[in-house]
């Protein structure tokens, strides 16, 4: 797997270099947004009277490090927090390889702030005049999807032209990139401080689960890097879906936020095809992935992931044997029981660890002159927090020995899947458990259910069928 490594790897020296800082950042602090009433997209282009605060200054301070410095900042988005340089700066976009030790041939998203900021970017490097209408610079296939879809969790796959100042790091050497508006006030504010597209991948390590929180970011990063902006977890969970629209017909390249049905709805997108593959890397039939980073291994715990596809009995104690062992996780979603009906006959002890869920909280949007519903959303929504495990010694009646069973309960909700998931993964890690049993959803059971498998499919080194 390592071969893969890329070569802008500091020496392969895993050393921490840098006092690697949290900054919290409260959306709803930050401002009052100020929207072109009359323009054919809500953010075409936006100005924000800042407020003075901490939140505001933590900003500013992010923004002037993506500006001048190498070193790249994390950062929420609604999907996942990502990794961020400005996209302009070869130096800068390195920097993001150094950081997650990631594979350079695996190219970036750019992140833009309004739809203005991208035109003005295929603008300078193409033969379009300056008295075109800003959507008009945009291929005319994605006209309905950034209407319907921006900001949000959708990237699309747009040509870039010889001129472009893209540095080359960020697309790897192909001749598209992809582009994203992020439905997070903190993040449009970010890059529009910044003053510059912001390429981003997530800010995981490589191969690790993206992350959907400030501290999952810092347990992967620590060291790498001088910032995280903390938002507050993700309220998706998964990461944006990859849309190519410059074939025929039209192809996902990702599974993510927007599901297939979403975008069927879209003129032009009835027809579009699933142009990726769930398996792990080299199980596909050997074709080159479409989506490059597609075909590395992906989101994966140090623990054995073991996939039950929707709908299969839970796993029983010859299961735990022959995957885990003495220290087990579950993952639940819709069906199976707690701690998969294992401690109901020989609970030894048991340790409650988990907080409650609190229910979501609502609050409006201070003094926001908005145009939308999507720009409420903005900074309105505070996500849930994700369910943590609970903790239950069992006793086992095939080895007569104790297992420590950590169990995290999903709900049968596909949004609170998708959004917890990551989080899950990762938190049963911390529990040093050898093997993770994660009850799958089906693949159409919801908007981003197709997502949630997909990156299941790819963590798993066990799948039963
Ligand atoms: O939700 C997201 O998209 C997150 C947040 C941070 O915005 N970003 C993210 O970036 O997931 P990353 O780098 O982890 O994934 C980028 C995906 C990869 O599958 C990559 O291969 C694909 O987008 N991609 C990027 N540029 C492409 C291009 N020109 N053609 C085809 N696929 C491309
Ligand atoms: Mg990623």
């Amino acid at each position: 797997m390592n071969s893969q490594i890329n070569s802008y790897a500091p020496n392969g020296d895993a050393t921490p270099t840098y006092d690697t800082k949290i900054l919290p950042v409260d959306g709803a602090r930050l401002g009052t947004l100020l929207l072109n009433k009359d323009s054919e997209f809500v953010l075409e282009d936006w100005e924000i009277e800042l407020k003075d605060n901490q939140s505001v200054k933590n900003l500013q301070l992010a923004a002037e490090q993506l500006r001048g410095s190498k070193v790249p900042v994390a950062f929420p988005t609604e999907t996942v927090y990502g990794l961020g340089a400005d996209a302009t700066r070869s130096e800068a976009v390195r920097g993001i390889y150094e950081a997650k030790q990631r594979p350079s041939d695996n190219p970036l998203i750019v992140h833009f702030a309004s739809l203005r900021q991208l035109t003005d970017l295929l603008r300078s490097s193409s033969a379009h005049s300056s008295d075109e209408k800003p959507m008009d610079v945009i291929p005319a296939i994605y006209k309905p999807l950034i209407q319907k879809f921006w900001p949000g969790p959708l990237t699309i796959i747009l040509p870039i032209a010889e001129k472009s100042p893209l540095a080359p790091e960020v697309t790897a050497g192909l001749s598209t990139f992809g582009a994203r508006m992020p439905r997070n006030l903190l993040a449009l504010l970010l890059i529009k401080l910044a003053n510059v597209p912001i390429a981003a991948p997530s800010a995981n390590a490589s191969t690790k689960p993206s992350p959907t929180a400030a501290e999952h970011v810092k347990d992967d990063l620590n060291g790498r890097i001088n910032y995280i902006l903390d938002g507050g977890p993700c309220d998706v969970g998964v990461e944006s879906t990859v849309v190519d629209g410059l074939s025929d017909p039209p192809a996902i390249l990702r599974p993510g936020g927007i599901s297939i049905e979403q975008l069927r709805t879209c003129p032009g997108w009835e027809n579009v095809i699933v142009g990726y593959k769930d398996a792990s890397e080299g199980s596909a039939n050997g074709a080159a992935p479409r989506a490059p980073g597609m075909k590395y291994r992906h989101y994966s715990p140090a623990a054995t992931v073991v996939l039950y596809e929707s709908g299969l009995a839970a796993p029983g104690w010859k299961d735990v044997i022959k995957h885990g062992g003495d220290r087990v996780g579950f993952v639940r979603t819709t069906n199976w029981k707690e701690n998969c009906g294992l401690a109901d006959a020989g609970i030894a002890e048991s340790k409650d660890e988990t907080p409650k869920i609190k229910p979501v909280v609502l609050h409006s949007a201070n003094g926001i002159v908005t145009t939308s519903n999507i720009l409420n959303t903005l900074q309105s929504i505070v996500p849930k927090p994700t369910p943590k495990a609970t903790h239950t010694t069992v006793h086992n009646p095939l080895t007569d020995q104790k297992t420590e069973v950590f169990d995290i309960n999903l709900g049968g909700n596909t949004e609170d899947i998708a959004r917890g998931l990551f989080s899950a993964l990762r938190e049963l890690d911390r529990k040093n458990v050898s093997a993770i049993f994660v009850e799958g959803i089906d693949d159409n059971e919801g908007d981003v259910a197709a997502a949630v498998m997909n990156r299941l499919r790819k963590a798993a080194e066990v799948m039963i069928q």
